[in-house]
């Protein structure tokens, strides 16, 4: 009998939750069957998600933002499937090939003049380990700065550079030399830099955790300091690149001038994973300057000709269909829409972002009844009160969106770039029935809030 992946997921299809449990992480399904994301999703289009009795569902994660073209795209399907059938000498490693050559060209069309050379990886924290690699050679010091409440990725190296305590607790020790100041912050950056031995700092230009936007001067000044104190301004763009803020990079509404630039998640439409590092050539030509050193830094999989024509066509479809514009102009009216509403909603403080990188944070309230609400889920979790938004946002509205990170009480959306008129109303109306029923105490959002704070004491006192 012949191989099908489509008879073994029909044969299968009530079993990813069971086999799951047994064989992979176990708490991953815990927390999906505690908030009720549990779905058996069958199908996928553009910006929608379908489940098996065909619900229809906005997705407003994008796979952490890999879907910026939307998921299983007809031109990279098509493209993909083209470079499968021409049996193309793929990693043949004793070569360099065309695809990787002219993704490269590609790429550096949309960087800063500055940047002329690329390298390739698979995913956003190898990007970010080459980096780090790079920055150390180039510079022959040893220190890396990042900020708090950054994300750079979990490899070892990269969660040295990562501003959580929950991601790094356990896994030390971490590498060396690497430390953090707080985001927009100049006299810090300053303060750290002049002792003139650090190799990179490294910055989101807009922070995914949170999505912490920078004061306008920051930027330009980050790119001034670190040329002052010969330190390299790295900018990972692998969240913020390639038109989610919408502009090309976020770096491009600053128009500063990194000596690296790091971008993955979107690049290649959400089918294989990339990493990507565009530098300057003396970087390059830094690490790479002998024969004996030509694989000094490298990995197996980097520039598969799956990975590469994938990149190609996802840059070639968001020129086609101009879906940096669309990002730009409906993420901006949905930011509009939805700060509209703060004066309506106590809990509603701020709505915030760029593109479709959107933060909408909840804070106390005036009221005494909903003070008293709102503290008793701080008290059993912090952050606890987001869940209230993102769980009827999905059960009620099937809107699936995330919360920005832990222990705030922030939701972020970062759904595909293509999103329409239509998807705007459903944004709109399903924030805000939503939060208006928030604000209903008693009601049955608070139920569910009574039900996660008794949840997140249980969980606290098995700790
Ligand atoms: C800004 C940033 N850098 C690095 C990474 C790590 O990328 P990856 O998950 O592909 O390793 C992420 C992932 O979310 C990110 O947002």
């Amino acid at each position: 009998m012949s191989f099908s992946i489509a008879q073994l997921l029909s044969d299968r299809n009530n079993d990813k939750f069971p086999l799951h449990e047994q064989h992979l992480n176990n708490q991953m399904v815990r927390v999906l069957k505690t908030i009720g994301y549990d779905r058996n999703y069958q199908k996928a289009s553009g910006q929608y998600l379908y489940d098996q009795d065909n619900n229809e569902y906005l997705d407003l994660l994008s796979g952490f933002g890999v879907f910026a073209v939307g998921r299983n795209h007809p031109t990279i399907i098509a493209a993909l499937q083209e470079t499968l059938t021409l049996e193309l000498p793929n990693l043949v490693q004793m070569d360099v090939s065309l695809l990787s050559g002219l993704l490269a060209e590609k790429i550096l069309q949309h960087t800063p003049e500055k940047l002329t050379k690329i390298f390739f990886a698979n995913s956003g924290a190898e990007a970010v380990e080459a980096a780090i690699k790079f920055a150390r050679y180039t510079t022959r010091r040893e220190k890396i700065l990042h900020c708090q409440h950054s994300f750079h990725g979990l490899t070892l190296g990269a969660l040295s550079l990562n501003g959580e305590e929950i991601f790094r607790e356990g896994f030390g020790p971490l590498l060396p030399g690497c430390s953090a100041i707080p985001f927009n912050d100049l006299a810090a950056l300053e303060a750290a830099l002049s002792s003139k031995d650090i190799a990179a700092f490294i910055v989101e230009p807009i922070q995914g955790k949170g999505v912490n936007l920078p004061d306008d001067d920051y930027l330009p000044e980050v790119e001034r300091l670190c040329k002052q104190y010969g330190t390299l301004f790295v900018a990972d763009e692998i969240q913020t690149g390639i038109g989610r803020t919408g502009k090309f990079w976020a770096i491009d509404h600053w128009g500063v001038n990194p000596d690296m630039l790091l971008m993955a998640k979107a690049l290649s439409g959400g089918f294989i994973p990339v990493g990507t590092v565009a530098m300057t050539s003396k970087i390059m030509d830094s690490v790479f300057n002998r024969m004996d050193r030509a694989v000094v830094h490298g990995s197996t999989f980097s520039k598969n000709n799956m990975a590469m024509a994938a990149g190609l066509a996802t840059l070639q479809v968001l020129e086609d269909e101009q879906m940096i514009a669309n990002c730009a102009s409906v993420g901006d009216d949905i930011i509009s829409n939805l700060q509209a509403m703060i004066p309506k909603y106590e809990f509603l403080k701020e709505v915030r972002g760029k593109g479709l990188m959107i933060a909408i944070e909840f804070g106390p309230p005036k009221s005494l009844a909903l003070k008293a609400a709102w503290g008793m889920l701080e008290t059993a979790n912090k952050g606890l009160f987001c869940q209230m938004v993102t769980i009827p946002l999905f059960k009620e509205h099937h809107i699936l969106s995330q919360v920005a990170g832990h222990g705030m009480n922030v939701v972020k959306l970062l759904p595909p770039l293509n999103l329409t008129q239509k998807d705007r109303d459903w944004i709109i109306r399903a924030f805000d029935k939503t939060i208006a029923d928030c604000h209903q105490v008693p009601g049955s959002i608070w139920e569910l809030g009574k039900n996660l704070a008794s949840h997140a004491m249980k969980a606290k006192k098995t700790l």
